[in-house]
């Protein structure tokens, strides 16, 4: 019970890893205040539904948290998009969505975030990167470089806001077995379970990684084991780095 009387704020609650970040952060005894586009399907003591790409919903989400739970402990900035495909194929639409979601919307949230986190004595953020945010990996030049700046704002807020008690980390997955990585397939025309299969098959631990995977890191970085990590991006790869 590492986060008994601990509260959570979980962006892309409904997706694959968030959703399981939400279950094993309540079962270790945080109060989680999920947020997605739609989080009925998702239990939590709090529901704080709306678009990340609406500046004004994100720079309120923090405060709506510390409203509905009594005060911020941790926030997963989560909730990501993945934009598949060449420069030359990408539309100003591509762009604006990759940079909002992935970049500018976990900007807002700690911007709003890390001032209620200090006046209550700190807290841990958690953003999410991608082993492929910190080497290039191959035909996603948007999304890769909207997980550089991500790694590279935890770079810079962990070590500005360190003085204040507050830990800002990353968690770098190589391939997640999650909606993101499978809907991508099937786009491309490929059964899922088989690409799955043939993906495991390059990984030196075996198999690409499940969602608790890299929820048990995300946790780890929120939790006091981390107490002496700030700014750190915690690759998490099963052995695969991006070549
Ligand atoms: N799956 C992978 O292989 C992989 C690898 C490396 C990093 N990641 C990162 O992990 C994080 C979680 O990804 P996942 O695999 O669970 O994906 P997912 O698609 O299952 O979940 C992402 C969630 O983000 C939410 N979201 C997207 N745009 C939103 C918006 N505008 N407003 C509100 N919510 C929005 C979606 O609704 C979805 O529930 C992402 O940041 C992703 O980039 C995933």
């Amino acid at each position: 019970m590492r986060f008994e009387g601990k509260t959570a704020l979980v962006t892309g609650a409904a997706g694959g890893i968030g959703r399981t970040l939400v279950a094993l952060l309540r079962a270790e005894g945080a109060r989680v205040a999920v947020s997605d586009r739609d989080t009925t399907a998702v239990e939590a003591e709090a529901h704080l539904d709306g678009d990340l790409l609406d500046g004004a919903f994100c720079d309120a989400l923090p405060g709506q948290a510390v409203a509905a739970l009594g005060q911020l402990d941790m926030v997963f900035n989560n909730a990501g998009v993945i934009t598949r495909g060449a420069i030359t194929e990408a539309t100003d639409a591509d762009y604006a969505l990759t940079m909002g979601v992935n970049v500018e919307a976990p900007f807002r949230i700690c911007r709003a975030a890390i001032p209620l986190m200090a006046k209550t004595g700190g807290g841990a953020i958690v953003n999410t990167s991608s082993c492929w945010g910190l080497r290039p990996g191959p035909n996603h030049p948007l999304y890769v470089m909207s997980k550089a700046a991500i790694a590279s704002l935890t770079q810079c807020l962990g070590r500005d806001h360190a003085h204040q008690g507050i830990r800002i980390n990353a968690v770098c997955p190589n391939e997640v077995n999650t909606p993101m990585l499978r809907t991508g397939f099937v786009q491309r025309g490929f059964d899922p379970d088989k690409a799955v299969e043939e993906l495991n098959a390059s990984v030196p631990i075996g198999h690409i990684a499940e969602p608790e995977e890299i929820a048990d890191v995300a946790l780890f970085l929120a939790s006091d084991a981390a107490r002496y990590m700030c700014g750190a991006l915690v690759e998490v790869n099963g052995g695969k780095s991006v070549t």
